[in-house]
């Protein structure tokens, strides 16, 4: 199982490389790793089991956060207590986003980031996206709100960009009273 030790940080080089894309069928390995990022995510949103294994709360973790530069990223939504939404999202497009920009009120946070972040990430309400399962199958969809947000963050990390990079840096709350907070 994967361990919070197996994440790189912000410090590591790595974060910041462009992940490729992937081809199918995908290797036995990479399938491996999907399911174990899959199954930590989930654990780390069940307090006991955080609590037993370490594991920082997350709903999702890009391939190159295990230092795997391949543009694959899982998200794990629990849309009701004990109830997950699993996505595995591999070589992602985002088709188009809302002009409607919102941020997560008490800042994003990240797997990656070991530290509390002041300030305001823009983010798109609603995006349309495509991108393959893991089977290889294209799938088209529409993300809203918090799973829209997720999405844009983890999709980050496969271009090498951390959340902090988007708040503003002279002024972190220069959006507070323009964009939506959820
Ligand atoms: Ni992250």
């Amino acid at each position: 199982m994967l361990k919070t030790k197996d994440i790189i940080d912000e410090f590591d080089p790595r974060i910041r490389l462009v992940s490729k894309d992937v081809t199918f069928p995908l290797d036995d390995k990479t399938k491996k790793t999907i399911e174990d990022s899959i199954e930590m995510l989930r654990l780390s949103q069940i307090e006991e089991e955080a609590k037993k294994y370490d594991l920082r709360p997350g709903m999702g973790l890009s391939l190159i956060q295990l230092g795997i530069a391949k543009r694959i990223f899982v998200i794990v939504y629990e849309y009701e207590e004990g109830k997950f939404e699993i996505y595995t999202v591999i070589n992602p497009k985002i088709l188009s986003e809302s002009e409607e920009k919102i941020y997560v009120e008490e800042g994003e946070g990240c797997l990656s980031i070991n530290r509390p972040i002041e300030g305001i990430v823009p983010r798109s309400a609603r995006i349309n996206v495509e991108y393959y399962d893991i089977d290889g199958n294209k799938i088209e969809k529409r993300f809203r709100e918090e799973l829209a947000i997720v999405f844009q963050h983890e999709y980050d990390h496969l271009n090498g960009i951390l959340f902090y990079d988007r708040i503003d840096k002279k002024n972190p709350y220069k959006f507070k009273d323009i964009y939506r907070a959820i």
